[in-house]
C-alpha cells in the first residue's frame, strides 16, 4: 500500500542537500555558532528575510513562540495588560502573552475562513487591552484591514503571528508588516523551515527592532553591557545559512502549494465536503490544506486505511484546553474544531500521490456496491 505522509521534507532536501550541506560547513569551518548581535549569518539572514517581507527590520531568535513574546516585552506588555488573541490558533499565541504575565483574551472564528472574526474584536476590548495578535492561520491572511482600523481606533498593538505564512500577502503587502511588528517560526515543516528550531521578528519600528534584538541577547547593550533584563534566544549561524540557503527556493514552493491547492479544490468541489475559502484579496500559501466535514472522524479513518496520513489542526478552541480552561463559548471555533481535517500538501508532492489521496476521497463518499 502507498503510504502518503502529511508532511514529506525529505524531498526538498534531497534537491537542496549540496547547498545545505555546503552553507553548514562554511559556518563550521568560521566557527560562527551563537547568533551574537556581530554573526554574518545571522545578519545575512536577516537582511535577506527582511527584504523578502518588505519590512525594515528583521531579528532572528530562537523559535516562533519566543518571537510573539519578545515582541510582547518590546512593547512592554506585561500584568494587568489584556491581549487579543483568536480561540483557534496553536497553543504558541495564547502561550506567549502568558509569559510575559498579561492575559489572552479569545475572540472566536469567521466561519467562512478560520481567522479571527474582526467582528467580535470590539466587544472583547476593555481598558486594559493593549495589543491584538492576529493569527494567518493555515496560510490564509486574516483581514488586516478591518483589524488594523479596530487597533488604530482603540490604540492597541497589533503583532501578526505569521507562523503559518510566510510569503502570503494581503491586498498586495505581505503580511507581517501591517501591524507594529510580525512574528515566524521556522519549525522544520513550516513554508520556510530550519534543520531545527528558529524563528523571526519583522518590523519596521527601529525601537522594536533594537529591543528585540537586546532582549533576545540577554538584554546586553555591548559586549559586556546589560541594560535590561534579557534572556537567550538567538538565532544560531548554521540554522541562519540553512534558511538562507532555503529562502530562495519559497516563493516557488508557495506557488507549488497553490498549484496543489488549486486541483484539490477542482477535483474535490462535487463533494459534500466544504473545502477552503481564499479571503478576498488575499494569497493564501497553503501552509495547510484544511476541508471541513461532520463526518471527519469516519473519512480521517477511511484515508488512515488506504495508508494516507491526515491531521487535525486543531482540536480543541484554546480557550477549552484545560491550561486556559475557559467556560465561555465560542461557538464557530467548536464547531470548525470538529469538523477540520488537513489533507497531505508540500512542495514536490508528486501527482500520482495527490491523485491517489483525491480518489481515495471520492471513494470515502461512494457506497460500496
Ligand atoms: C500559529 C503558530 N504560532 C506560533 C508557533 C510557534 O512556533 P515555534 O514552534 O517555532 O515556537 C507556531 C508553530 O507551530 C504556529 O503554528
Amino acid at each position: 500500500m502507498t503510504k502518503v505522509p502529511l508532511v514529506d521534507l525529505h524531498l526538498q532536501h534531497e534537491i537542496l542537500a549540496d547547498d545545505i550541506e555546503a552553507a553548514i560547513k562554511e559556518v563550521i569551518a568560521s566557527g560562527a555558532f551563537i547568533g551574537t548581535a556581530a554573526n554574518p549569518f545571522v545578519k545575512k539572514f536577516e537582511h535577506e528575510f527582511a527584504s523578502f517581507s518588505q519590512a525594515e527590520h528583521c531579528v532572528g531568535c530562537a523559535n516562533g513562540t519566543d518571537a510573539i513574546e519578545l515582541a510582547l516585552r518590546a512593547l512592554e506588555i506585561g500584568p494587568g495588560d489584556e491581549v487579543i488573541v483568536p480561540a483557534r490558533t496553536w497553543v504558541s499565541t495564547a502561550e506567549s502573552v502568558v509569559l510575559v504575565g498579561a492575559t489572552p483574551v479569545f475572540v472566536d472564528s469567521c466561519p467562512t475562513d478560520h481567522t479571527i472574526d474582526p467582528d467580535l474584536i470590539p466587544p472583547a476590548i476593555t481598558s486594559r487591552t493593549k495589543a491584538i495578535i492576529p493569527v494567518h492561520l493555515y496560510g490564509q491572511p486574516a483581514r488586516m484591514d478591518a483589524i488594523c482600523s479596530i487597533a488604530k481606533k482603540h490604540n492597541l498593538y497589533v503583532v501578526e503571528d505569521c507562523a503559518q505564512s510566510h510569503g502570503a500577502t494581503f491586498k498586495g503587502k505581505p503580511i507581517g508588516t501591517f501591524g507594529d511588528a510580525g512574528t515566524f517560526s521556522f519549525f522544520p515543516g513550516k513554508n520556510l523551515g530550519a534543520l531545527g528550531d528558529a524563528g523571526c521578528i519583522i518590523t519596521n519600528n527601529q525601537s522594536i527592532a533594537t529591543k528585540t534584538k537586546r532582549i533576545s541577547d540577554h538584554g546586553r547593550s555591548g559586549k559586556a553591557d546589560h541594560d535590561l533584563i534579557g534572556r537567550n534566544s538567538r538565532l544560531d549561524g548554521i540554522q541562519a545559512s540553512i534558511l538562507s540557503a532555503k529562502l530562495k527556493h519559497l516563493p516557488e514552493w508557495n506557488k507549488t502549494r497553490q498549484q496543489i491547492a488549486a486541483n484539490y479544490i477542482s477535483q474535490l468541489q462535487d463533494l459534500p465536503i466544504d473545502l477552503p475559502k481564499i479571503g478576498e484579496e488575499a494569497s493564501h500559501v497553503f501552509h495547510l490544506f484544511v476541508i471541513e466535514s461532520d463526518d471527519r472522524d469516519t473519512l480521517r479513518q477511511s484515508l488512515s486505511d488506504k495508508g494516507i496520513a491526515t491531521g487535525i489542526h486543531y482540536p480543541k478552541p484554546l480557550p477549552h484546553l484545560s491550561v486556559f480552561d475557559s467556560s465561555n463559548e465560542y461557538p464557530v471555533a467548536s464547531r470548525q474544531a470538529n469538523r477540520v481535517l488537513s489533507l497531505p500538501i508540500y512542495p514536490y508532492m508528486p501527482d500520482q500521490i495527490q491523485q491517489h489521496v483525491i480518489e481515495s476521497l471520492k471513494a470515502a463518499f461512494t457506497p460500496s456496491p
